[in-house]
């Protein structure tokens, strides 16, 4: 299995090109479900999940195309075209569910245009048990019927899915973007109360507003939905990736280095630049994105809280960890959103870094240095901000289970090292 070797303590200076959104992509392939027609989507990552959820398509019937020259050596420049003409299975298999929980937003599509849905419950993950209840509950008001059977979601709607009045008890991304997708083809008006905000749930509305859906509120804790009988085909491109901005922003300030993110949007980083402001962090717009900079002194402790967007994303909040590991002083880091993410605390601890977790509370007293040692990772995040983690170490640190990196970050460790990271990945033990 693939590792990665780093070797800290070089500050990282250069550019960065940001990519596609992971998780704007994968609410936007399944919305071709809706349609006969094509949905064409640009900027698309070249990521193990997009995959994945390619995989899960295929064996709906959806027909897909790649067309275009890459321009880096990922999916740049690239346009997958997914075709939804006949659905030849509405079931979502337990074996491509289980390796990502993204797979249930085909429920709401494949509800709302076939009128049924057999889908595996994900269960649980790394993270925390991760219901999916709200959406369940949210179809049911919008007509459907549902059973839990031998670990399956089946679900039917004969006639069509009937407009609702729907108020999420707790914002969930998932949630808001498989119901704004049933929606759109529901009979009648759907209204979202307490919906997600991220900007991914808005990438989506935006490309089922190309495609024919009427939706009102874009961007706003509350969607309207005015249903309508059929959708068509359209272009669309992905949204930047926040999460890999805010992944690169930190990789800049925990080198004390100077790095441009090309193509990042700069409107969707606020919450994540006004905490590295506060750290001492220097970030500011530029042409092609933003450019993140940090000088040889110390950076400062604060305090954050996980929050749905607009607040600070859970998603980030690992990355910001290993920032205020190297940080003056002390810092509390709360996660409000899932309630067991703080998986990567004893492989920081490992590391050097100083970290008492209390609940949902991390108490991170910045440590003189860190040093290098062999870490593995139960998630995505939580393996990223041991590869920062290990950019700021003394000496050489070894990255176990590399497949979590490749399933959100596209070429990490060519990116790093074209800013000057020590940075390798081995095969099986070997430098390829
Ligand atoms: C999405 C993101 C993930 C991010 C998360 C929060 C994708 C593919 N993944 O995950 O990277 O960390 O948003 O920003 O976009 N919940 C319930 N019942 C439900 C649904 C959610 O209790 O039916 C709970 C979850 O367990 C969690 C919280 O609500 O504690 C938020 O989850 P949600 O926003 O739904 O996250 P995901 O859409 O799974």
């Amino acid at each position: 299995m693939d590792r990665i070797r780093i070797v800290g303590g070089t500050p990282l200076k250069g550019t960065i090109t940001i990519g596609g959104a992971k998780n704007a992509a994968l609410a936007l392939m399944p919305a071709c479900l809706l349609t006969e027609e094509t949905l064409a989507l640009s900027n698309l990552p070249h990521l193990v999940d997009i995959t994945t959820m390619a995989n899960l398509l295929a064996q709906h019937g959806v027909m897909m195309a790649l067309n275009g020259n890459a321009t880096n050596g990922g999916h740049t420049g690239r346009v997958l075209e997914l075709t939804a003409a006949a659905i030849g299975n509405t079931t979502a298999p337990y074996d491509l569910v289980r390796k990502m929980r993204a797979s249930v937003l085909v429920l709401g599509p494949l509800l709302a245009r076939c009128g049924e849905a057999r889908v595996s419950l994900p269960g649980g993950c790394a993270i925390g048990t991760r219901p999916v209840d709200l959406h369940l509950k949210a179809l049911e008001q919008m007509g459907a019927r549902i059973e839990l059977d031998g670990g399956y979601i089946i679900a039917s709607a004969p006639g069509r899915l009937k407009g609702a009045h729907i108020i999420f008890p707790q914002i969930t991304v998932g949630g808001t973007e498989n119901i704004l997708m049933a929606a759109t083809l529901a009979e009648g008006e759907t209204v979202i109360a307490n919906a997600a905000r991220e900007p991914e749930v808005t990438d989506l509305a935006e490309c089922l507003v190309a495609m024919g859906a009427r939706i009102d509120g874009i961007g706003t804790g509350t969607l309207k939905i005015q249903g309508v009988e059929r959708l068509h085909g359209a272009e669309y491109s992905v949204v930047p990736d926040r999460i890999e901005t805010g992944t690169y922003a930190v990789a800049a300030a925990i080198t004390r280095g100077d790095i441009e993110l090309v193509g990042a949007r700069f409107d969707l980083m606020e919450s994540v630049n006004k905490v590295l402001m506060e750290c001492g962090v220097h970030v500011e717009e530029t042409p092609r994105g933003m450019r993140v900079r940090a000088d040889k002194g110390d950076i400062n402790g604060v305090d954050i809280m996980t929050e749905p967007y607009p607040g600070f994303p859970t998603d980030m909040q690992a990355q910001l960890m290993a920032l205020m590991s190297t940080a003056h002083g002390a810092s509390m880091i709360t996660e409000t959103i899932f309630e067991n993410r703080f998986m990567h605390v004893p492989e920081m601890t490992r590391m050097g870094a100083r970290i008492n977790v209390h609940g949902s509370s991390a108490i991170v007293r910045g440590a003189p240095k860190l040093s290098g040692a062999q870490v593995m990772a139960t998630d995505l995040r939580a393996s990223v901000s041991l590869v920062l983690a290990a950019l700021a170490a003394d000496g050489e640190t070894i990255v176990n289970r590399v497949y979590h990196l490749d399933r959100g970050y596209e070429r990490v460790e060519e990116k790093l090292a074209a800013c000057g990271a020590k940075i390798e990945r081995l095969k099986d033990g070997v430098a390829e």
